[in-house]
């Protein structure tokens, strides 16, 4: 138990309660792969938060009589049980931290601005949006909570639901794991970058290039798993440490093309712990590999920017600067919507965080 997080009895507790928040997914420049009890990060991460890429939840809260955790769960108004035993198991962890959550019936209603079958992952932006929904009840509890409090209970939360969930509460930029060169960093949850990023990286854009829509093989919790006895796992973990400090130089002094190679470095690396497992398995398609090839060629014959990186699938995350648009999207219609499912992508850039609605 971390005192710090545990909430206080309330001060009051009235008979119903209603908030929404928007909160967004996020893409991981060095990537968290490999966990320790409790959601604790095997090493630390950075994130771009994104900007449309959300989830949007209502949390109808009534007051109820009885011990134990009660919730309905609805997916664009309509009752969704596949979803439930996740955030049973969510509100249940959660539980020592929120006591008051007994005393309420809630009802949980989410969507996605993207399409569900789309192959991103809903699960940060999901993770945070649910978790901010239930700090604004611990607010309405507690009227004296700072707002720094909020938002850094509401990471904690949010990753102990999903562990990348932690990085989309806030943006533009946001690290969540021990550092040793980033004051205040944490493994409980995100910290906040914004005056020490070249404005530069502010402006970038991600397209996420639907490759492979369909449900992932292999779980991001069975991946974290195999990174147990990994042979290569000491010497990934040291390495995202040593990227995560090279990489905050970089965005520091705005280097377009040291950021490049960290951030291309660090997708195959993830995907290279994964063909190294045991058991091992592939992620990518033969479509992932024909975009990161065309990629690597544009960049040849162009002075660009453009990189791409990967999450736990075979969708590929184009980054690359806002002056770069029009030049890339030409690109992307030209020689890339080909190797996408029905020529779906998704135009995202980076973005400021969550926000709640009325
Ligand atoms: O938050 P999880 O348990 O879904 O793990 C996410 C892992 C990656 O997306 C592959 C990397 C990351 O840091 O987001």
């Amino acid at each position: 138990m971390i005192k710090e997080f545990k909430a206080p009895a309330p001060e009051r507790l009235p008979e119903a309660f209603e908030c929404s928040w928007k909160s967004p997914s996020n893409i991981a420049l060095v990537k968290y792969w490999g966990k320790k009890e409790e959601q604790i990060p095997a090493n630390p991460s950075i994130s771009f938060t994104l900007d449309h890429c959300a989830t949007t939840t209502l949390l109808r809260c009534t007051r109820k009589e009885g011990r134990g955790v009660a919730f309905d769960l609805l997916f664009e108004g309509q009752p969704k049980p596949s979803f439930k035993p996740k955030i049973e198991k969510f509100l249940e962890r959660i539980l020592p931290y929120m006591p008051f959550l007994e005393d309420y019936h809630l009802e949980i209603d989410t969507s996605n601005s993207f399409p569900h079958s789309s192959g991103i992952a809903s699960s940060a932006s999901g993770m945070s949006a649910l978790a901010l929904c239930l700090m604004s009840l611990e607010k309405a509890l507690n009227a004296g909570m700072s707002d720094e409090y909020f938002s850094k209970k509401a990471s904690f939360l949010a990753r102990l639901g999903s562990g990348s969930a932690c990085r989309s509460v806030e943006g533009p930029v946001v690290s969540w794991g021990a550092h040793a060169n980033i004051d205040g960093s944490s493994d409980l949850y995100g910290t906040v970058f914004k005056e020490s990023i070249h404005e530069f990286f502010l402006g970038y854009q991600d397209t996420i290039l639907l490759v492979d829509k369909g449900e992932k093989q292999v779980s991001s919790t069975v991946g974290h798993g195999l990174m147990h006895g990994h042979a290569y796992a000491p010497a990934r973990f040291d390495q995202a440490h040593h990227n995560l400090a090279a990489l905050l130089d970089v965005m520091k002094r705005g280097d377009r093309d040291a950021f490049t190679a960290i951030v291309e470095s660090e997708a195959l690396t993830l995907h290279a712990m994964m063909m190294s497992s045991n058991p091992y398995f592939i992620l990518m398609k033969p479509n992932t590999l024909e975009i990161i090839n065309r990629v690597w060629a544009y960049r040849e014959k162009n002075d660009s920017g453009l990189c791409f990186t990967l999450d736990a699938g075979a969708n590929v995350h184009l980054l690359y600067p806002e002056v770069e648009k029009e030049a890339v999207t030409r690109f992307i219609e030209a020689e890339l919507v080909d190797f996408c499912q029905q020529g779906q992508y998704i135009c995202d850039r980076v973005g400021k965080g969550a926000e709640q609605l009325s």
